[in-house]
């Protein structure tokens, strides 16, 4: 039978482009390789498992996630070393943790109060279960985390009076950097953040502590992370497929955009009314692409068209066109590349896989609504 061409696809709808897909997990496995760290990506971008694995296969030793229900579903479906990135504390949640756990002997969780090291401890003991934990360090972000001051007493409690909580090392995350435009800014406040965070690992080790971890960073900071001695592994997302956030972000290469990863997944959408000369509807609105109000999607398909959310709601967006630039017809099929990927996502069911300009395969956004 022959394959579906990428625009007789049904819209709106997202594709991904395996080739540029590819690109992008060999290109950020190869760096985080050279620099002698580990790479352990981030599933809150994708929400697929079948993504997942290919980051393993490319050479990920595990996967981060944020939701003990994300972790589950992956560990139910086989996968392995995963880091729940954000605290777990209440029972619902733990008794997710410990089918997880029950399934994932390698399974890591972050922590950041004593409070919350006792009932990880308590509900491990109950099951008899020993349990991997990082302490959550508080990049200055105020989110997760406990103060850099305060974490050595609490990687001492976990280590010495949690019997069935194992120290493995830190955690140092600071969303709050990573789309810093500047790459130069970015790379000093970046910096700054997890060579404290080293001076910590150092402090663990002398104190006795178990600190053979110190993982964090995302996409806008990995590479510059890996260059403090102690950081050992990085949990970037983005990367992935990309989005407009971080392509309109100063990087290593360029001052003012970001592309050294694809875009390697674009929406696609249909004009679906075409009456007026000022612009044309199609059926992608707030439903479809999530609304980002600093950002807006690029469109790829044609030249000089630009796509707006504001006016016509959750259904429906208005594309217009720079003056001289013909509009498209009715059934017209419009690329674009999205503002901020995660939450995009998040509201799809599946992924179409293009290769050679053919739908090949359809992946699951199977942890899609894990936002437990
Ligand atoms: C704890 C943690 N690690 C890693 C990431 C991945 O970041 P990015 O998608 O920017 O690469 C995120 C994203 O929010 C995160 O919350």
């Amino acid at each position: 039978m022959e394959l579906k061409k990428k625009n007789q696809l049904d819209t709106p709808c997202l594709v991904i482009d395996k080739q540029k897909l590819v690109h992008n997990l060999v290109l950020m496995q190869t760096e985080v390789t050279d620099h002698n760290k580990q790479l352990r990506p981030h599933v809150k971008t994708h929400k697929c498992t079948e993504l997942a694995k290919l980051q393993i296969h490319y050479g990920a030793i595990g996967l981060s996630a944020t939701k003990v229900t994300e972790a589950l579903m992956l560990s139910e479906k086989g996968l392995k070393n995963i880091l729940i990135t954000s605290p777990i504390v209440t029972q619902a949640k733990l008794s997710n943790l410990v089918h997880c756990r029950q399934h994932d002997s390698g399974l890591i969780v972050v922590c950041d109060s004593i409070d919350n090291a006792l009932l990880l401890n308590s509900i491990m003991c109950r099951h008899s279960l020993p349990l991997k934990v990082l302490v959550d360090v508080d990049p200055g972000v105020a989110r997760t985390g406990i103060s850099y001051d305060s974490a050595i007493n609490l990687g001492r409690y976990i280590h010495n009076d949690c019997e069935y909580l194992s120290l493995l090392g830190i955690q140092c995350y600071a969303g709050n950097l990573q789309h810093v435009l500047d790459y130069r800014e970015r790379k000093q406040l970046s910096s700054d953040v997890m060579i404290k965070a080293g001076q910590l690992r150092q402090e663990f080790i002398k104190a006795g502590l178990p600190c053979e971890i110190l993982s964090g960073s995302g996409t806008g900071t990995y590479d510059i992370d890996m260059a403090v001695s102690d950081v050992t592994e990085v949990q970037p997302g983005s990367y992935t497929v990309m989005d407009m956030e971080y392509r309109n972000i100063g990087s290593c290469l360029n001052a003012n955009y970001y592309d050294k990863y694809q875009p390697a997944m674009t929406l696609l959408t249909t004009v679906i009314s075409a009456n007026h000369s000022s612009h044309v509807t199609v059926d992608a609105g707030a439903k479809a692409l999530y609304f980002d109000v600093n950002t807006k999607p690029k469109i790829i398909s044609h030249k000089g068209l630009h796509y707006d959310w504001s006016v016509f709601g959750d259904e429906h967006g208005k594309v217009t066109a720079d003056p001289g630039v013909v509009l498209p017809k009715v059934g017209d099929v419009i690329e674009m590349i999205v503002p901020h990927c995660d939450p995009t996502i998040n509201l799809y069911d599946s992924f179409n896989v293009i290769e050679d300009g053919r739908v090949v395969a359809q992946w699951s956004i199977d942890l899609r609504g894990c936002c437990k």
